[in-house]
């Protein structure tokens, strides 16, 4: 056998489905309806929490960067892609979130990626929320510290593991502030008090919190009232930002250390100032957004109560995003597949994206959805349910 035939993808499933919804084409912006291979679907697929990644404001501060600017500097960071631009940015998200400082990176994965590698080395241990992020657990894994995971939100097994690593130079705990699947929120009240109490480091992947939790969409921080509790957030610009990119906020001293030694800050190509400007558009705008959080938190109580009343299955979620659960990883394809015939986009994340007998179909009713098409949707279930 050679060597590419050892890279097979199973897709039975998708086969049997006769439906595959992974790189499907889209050929519109974000809106109300998105059209994806030329059918024009009520989107619950996207991470555009607020509806804002197509709004005027974004745009136009895009566009006058472009002309500024251009499209790219073509550098990384450190030499030639830091604009008046990016300078603004990173005070702004560090205010944002009471931190000193922040470092923005090309992507919310890349700021995982180099979140551990200089922080922590071989004399130290990072006890990790055993379903955080891809991108944590890789971030962890690329430094020498041993890594242990704690049970899905079990501040107890994690006081127990932080007791028994007390022989550690250094314990650091990383948890996602947002579970991206299930929607439940980690508990960072007890664990800043359990980081005082062992003397840990805190790391928090808010990816998914930012802009939507919070009165002001500070996020998991500002929900749990953390703000100012938490040694280093981490988070992406491309969910309820309505952008692309990533972020670290952190203390003065470790930003500074990451600014000259973090592989992926400085030997990437920094974001385009168009991104990088019209996510400073969007830091304001999500501050003033209560009235679109308002309508997303409507929006999820619709659906969530009609789904739970049809008889789906459902996460315990309680922020805007839930799933609907199946052990049968061919029961969320086809359930996706049924929904997208009838007019509906939805993100099914089956193994090995999540451990084996816990597949699930993700939906975000973002904030520019009204009870029209929420009720569509519902309508659309109920139809699917009583087949
Ligand atoms: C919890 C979490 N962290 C980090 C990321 C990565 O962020 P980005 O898409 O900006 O690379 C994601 C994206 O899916 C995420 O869900």
């Amino acid at each position: 056998m050679g060597f590419e035939d050892s890279l097979k993808i199973d897709k039975g499933i998708l086969e049997k489905a006769k439906f595959n919804p992974y790189f499907m084409e889209v050929q519109s912006a974000l809106g109300k309806t998105v059209k994806i291979n030329h059918k024009n679907l009520i989107s619950l697929g996207s991470n555009d929490y607020l509806g804002i990644a197509n709004s005027k404001e974004l745009k136009e501060s895009a566009k006058k960067a472009i002309d500024k600017y251009g499209i790219s500097m073509c550098g990384t960071p450190i030499v030639i892609g830091y604009t008046d631009l990016n300078k603004i940015l990173e005070s702004k998200i560090a205010k944002f979130l009471g931190f000193d400082d922040s470092l923005v990176f090309p992507s919310g994965y890349q700021a995982n990626l180099g979140a551990f590698k200089f922080l922590a080395g071989k004399e130290d241990v990072i006890i990790v929320d055993e379903i955080a992020h891809s991108s944590v657990i890789q971030g962890a894994r690329l430094c020498r510290a041993k890594l242990i995971k704690f049970a899905h939100n079990n501040t107890d097994e994690l006081e127990q593991i932080l007791k028994f690593c007390k022989k550690y130079r250094k314990r650091f705990i990383a948890v996602d502030g947002l579970y991206s699947t299930e929607g439940d929120i980690a508990s960072l009240d007890i664990i800043s008090e359990l980081a005082k109490k062992y003397d840990a480091f805190t790391i928090v992947d808010d990816a998914h919190g930012i802009g939507i939790l919070g009165k002001n969409g500070k996020g998991s921080l500002e929900l749990k009232n953390v703000l100012g509790k938490i040694d280093m957030v981490t988070g992406s610009l491309g969910k309820a930002l309505g952008c692309a990119g990533g972020f670290i906020a952190t203390n003065s001293k470790v930003a500074e250390f990451f600014r000259y030694f973090c592989p992926p800050f400085v030997y990437s190509t920094a974001l385009p100032p168009s991104i990088v400007a019209a996510s400073i558009a969007s830091l304001d705008l999500v501050e003033k957004s209560e009235a679109k959080r308002k309508r997303l938190y409507k929006n999820k109580e619709m659906l969530f109560n009609g789904l739970k009343e049809i008889g789906y299955n459902l996460t315990e979620s309680d922020t805007p995003l839930f799933s609907i659960k199946s052990k049968e990883a061919q029961e969320i394809i086809n359930l996706a597949r049924d929904l997208y015939k009838k007019g509906v986009y939805a993100t099914p994340f089956v193994p090995p994206s999540v451990p084996l007998g816990s597949s699930r179909l993700r939906l975000i009713p973002h904030a520019g959805l009204g009870d029209e098409e929420i009720n569509t949707v519902i309508r659309i279930f109920k139809d699917l349910k009583s087949r």
